[in-house]
């Protein structure tokens, strides 16, 4: 009888689990399909062709006389179309209110920074800085990237810790080094500009904005700021003449002896992953203490053990995401499209100029114990240096100008 009621038990158990699971399991397909249907998600990252990396640096492979066809063989072509995630097509009236958005200052704690101010449209969409200013008191200790073509990403930041345009706007309005304002505030301001209420109704159809609705919208301005009129497309597309004689020798080197195509393969440049080039501290990372506290607080709030960020000489980049010892000092692989405007460069921007950067790659990069072993001497002449910046320039397009639009006035609703 006993042992009757235990199997009795062992039974209702297992029944109970079984619905338990059967529940979880149900739960988990609605969560894995709502998921899916609402979460933004980028596209996979363009894939590289791997004969693109045929050079690695130090290594002494010669490519001679190349052409459009053949860097196309190599992986590289004219840009591709953006792909939004299912939940944000992009339509013209949605674009026109992101463009406001990222205009309005007002969607700020001290109503003073709009996106623009730190991705200015005359600046390249950056700030021309080598590291950003952030919100007072909390100045920020990385370079402001570019949001040109940020809608390639299928990571965002320089190590990769937002995963798509519309958390990255979150990220950026309610971050305390950012726009540091809550999102019920910025719901709030928005509410109280009848123009915007009656924008958010046509674009969302919604009664009053929602802060949600407002990050899609900025994600849809933004992926429509890309790269136009870059000689290097009008070169990858058959026009053989749309780059000089230097330049087609700067790409024969970047594919080849320089290895710059090891990392910076395909149609944008990136093989988006992360590598450390052992680029130096910038000195005000080390002893400003209004960057050294945002930098802490940051840390902090995402949980990286302390010791890893109160004494640090240095950004450790990947590390504070993943927190792996091989991802020390390791950042983003940038896209190399749009440079012209776009520096100073590298995270912390310490290289001002893009001769600057070929020379550090030619002394085989900066130092650090996890030191990328791709980067060695190059050994390259100053010629050859200048023709592998003539082929980075070739990748600038025209500057993308966007004038600032008119700001909705806030009333007081009757
Ligand atoms: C106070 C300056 C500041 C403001 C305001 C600001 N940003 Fe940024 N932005 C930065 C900095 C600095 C980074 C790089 C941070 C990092 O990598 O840790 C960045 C990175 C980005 C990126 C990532 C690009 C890439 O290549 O991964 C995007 C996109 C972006 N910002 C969009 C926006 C939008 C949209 C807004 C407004 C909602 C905004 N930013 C407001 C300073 C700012
Ligand atoms: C081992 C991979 C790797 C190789 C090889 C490599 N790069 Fe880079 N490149 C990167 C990474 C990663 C960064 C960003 C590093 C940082 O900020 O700490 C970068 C940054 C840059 C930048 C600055 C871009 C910006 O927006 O700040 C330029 C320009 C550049 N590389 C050009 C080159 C050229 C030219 C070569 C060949 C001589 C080359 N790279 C070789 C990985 C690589």
């Amino acid at each position: 009888m006993a042992n009757l009621s235990f199997s009795h038990k062992l039974l209702v158990g297992f029944i109970g689990s079984l619905g338990v699971g059967l529940v979880g399991v149900i739960a988990l397909t609605i969560w894995v399909f709502a998921s899916h249907s609402n979460t933004p998600s980028r596209p996979d990252p363009i894939t590289i062709n791997p004969t693109a990396a045929i050079g690695s640096s130090g290594s002494s492979v010669a490519i001679k006389d190349i052409t459009s066809k053949l860097a196309r063989e190599l992986g590289f072509d004219v840009m591709p179309a953006v792909t939004m995630p299912l939940d944000n097509p992009l339509t013209d009236a949605k674009i026109e209110l992101g463009k406001i958005l990222f205009f309005d200052s007002r969607l700020s704690g001290n109503g003073l920074l709009s996106c623009a101010t730190c991705h200015q449209p005359t600046l390249g969409w950056g700030d021309a800085l080598d590291i950003n200013f952030g919100y007072p008191e909390s100045l920020h200790w990385r370079n402001s990237q570019t949001i040109i073509n940020s809608a390639y990403w299928p990571l965002l930041f320089w190590d990769g810790s937002t995963k798509s345009l519309e958390s990255q706007a979150k990220a950026a309005w309610t971050g305390a080094t950012g726009q540091n304002i809550d999102s019920m505030l910025l719901e709030e301001r928005l509410a109280q500009a009848p123009e915007y209420v009656a924008m958010f109704k046509d674009v969302f159809g919604t009664e009053i904005p929602l802060f949600d609705d407002a990050l899609r919208a900025v994600a849809a301005f933004e992926a429509t700021i890309n790269t136009v009129n870059a000689p290097f497309d009008a070169w990858i597309a058959g026009d053989e003449s749309a780059i000089s004689a230097s330049a087609k020798r700067g790409m024969e080197l970047f594919v080849g002896e320089a290895g710059c195509s090891a990392c910076h393969g395909g149609p944008l440049f990136s093989d988006f992953s992360y590598h450390n080039l052992g680029v130096p501290a910038n000195e005000k990372f080390v002893v400003d203490p209004q960057r050294q506290l945002a930098f802490r607080y940051q840390n902090r709030k995402k949980g990286v053990p302390e010791h890893d960020y109160r004494e640090a000489t240095n950004d450790l980049g990947l590390y504070y995401v993943t927190k792996l010892e091989d991802d020390r000092g390791k950042f983003r692989t940038p896209f190399l499209r749009d440079l012209v405007q776009t520096g100073p460069y590298m995270h912390n921007g310490t290289i001002s100029t893009l001769e600057g950067v070929v020379q550090f790659y030619n002394a085989g990069g900066g130092s650090h114990d996890n030191k990328d072993s791709l980067l060695s001497p190059l050994g390259l002449t100053s010629d050859q240096v200048a023709d592998l910046v003539e082929f980075l320039l070739t990748l600038s397009g025209d500057p993308i100008i966007v004038e600032p639009p008119a700001m909705p006035e806030y009333e007081v609703a009757g």
